[in-house]
């Protein structure tokens, strides 16, 4: 997954690969840069994770075959990507929920389609069949990226976050991976947990 695929009119290239555990600063100073977004000071975030939690995550992650990325630019991290599991039981072990940051500074310049493609790619060789995400009905960037990668919107949950002063939607979007659910699965096992 080293590949030098150059984004569109960019001089250096962006390559994608496997996230390190030297990358977790700077990935989660991206998170944090995009999740505060329109949330007032002071308004707690108990999901920041802990850049030990996040290598432990991220090892874990690894070592259940869901797919942890970077993006880099010139040795510097602009994105990143990575799914878990839709849902720990283990009828839904063919299912994973995705997500995909790129750095502020970085938007617009292809990163994210380099970062989707690969997720898909990558999710599809390892045997997942079905690609959920969930998106801020007024995030047109994410929107319009998943319609570009196929996703379909499948449902509307109403009214479930508090930004910009304002009750948001998030739409749910799903894409099938390989043969999809055309065909029984090939069997392998992640753990349930
Ligand atoms: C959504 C996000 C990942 C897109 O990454 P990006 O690197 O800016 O996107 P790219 O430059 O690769 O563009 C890919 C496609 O996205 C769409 N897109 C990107 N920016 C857009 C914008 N500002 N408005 C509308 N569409 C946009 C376009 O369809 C574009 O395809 P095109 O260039 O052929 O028109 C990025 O905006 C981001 O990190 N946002 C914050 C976090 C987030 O919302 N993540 C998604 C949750 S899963």
């Amino acid at each position: 997954m080293n590949s030098p695929t150059p984004a569109m009119n960019e001089k250096s290239p962006v390559l994608v690969r496997p996230t390190r555990d030297g990358d977790v600063d700077a990935m989660l100073a991206i998170y944090r840069r995009h999740i505060r977004r329109g949330v007032e000071d002071g308004v707690e975030d108990n999901g920041v994770p802990e850049p030990n939690d996040l290598r432990e995550r991220r090892r874990n992650l690894r070592h259940h075959r869901l797919p942890h990325l970077v993006a880099t630019r010139g040795g510097e991290v602009v994105g990143y990507a990575y799914v878990v599991l839709f849902r720990k039981r283990p009828a839904y072990r063919y299912a994973v929920k995705h997500s995909i940051y790129v750095h502020h500074e970085h938007l617009g310049r292809g990163v994210g389609r380099l970062l989707m493609q690969a997720l898909i790619d990558t999710c599809a060789a390892a045997g997942f069949r079905q690609m959920i995400g969930y998106i801020d009905a007024d995030n047109a960037a994410s929107l319009a990226i998943h319609e570009k990668f196929g996703f379909a919107r499948v449902g509307l949950l109403p009214g479930v976050a508090y930004r910009n002063g304002r009750w948001c939607d998030t739409v749910m979007v799903q894409r099938s991976l390989g043969v999809g659910a055309r065909q029984a699965p090939m069997s392998f096992g992640i753990p349930s947990r």
